[in-house]
């Protein structure tokens, strides 16, 4: 199911911001004018991405460090081994970013 998140004009290339659903609390990422959906959930101790620093396409946790690809949810360095949940955008015909939660 998709849900609308905020005009894609009002997050700046390499900003991200923070969206809570029932299913999911979810950062949207603009990376270079596209957007990508991360759960904000850390696979090392569960802990929110959301504070992170972006560095070269990744999401490094705040709590100890684990890095996370924006593009793909891949976990990219220790302490974290195991990918978070990524989900499929778009952006509407009113310029609106969705993010498909099933
Ligand atoms: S909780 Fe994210 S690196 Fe430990």
């Amino acid at each position: 199911m998709w849900y609308t998140t905020a005009l894609a004009d009002s997050i700046a290339p390499g900003h991200y911001e923070k969206f809570e659903f029932e299913e999911a609390v979810i950062l949207l990422f603009n990376l270079d004018g596209e957007f990508f959906a991360l759960e904000d959930r850390c696979t090392h101790d569960d802990a929110e991405l959301d504070g992170g620093d972006i560095e070269n396409g990744c999401i490094k946790c705040p709590r100890h460090g684990a890095c996370f690809d924006i593009r793909t949810g891949d976990a990219k360095s220790a302490p974290a081994y195991e990918a978070t949940d990524k989900f499929e955008t778009r952006i509407n015909s009113d310029g609106v970013v969705e993010v498909n939660l099933s």
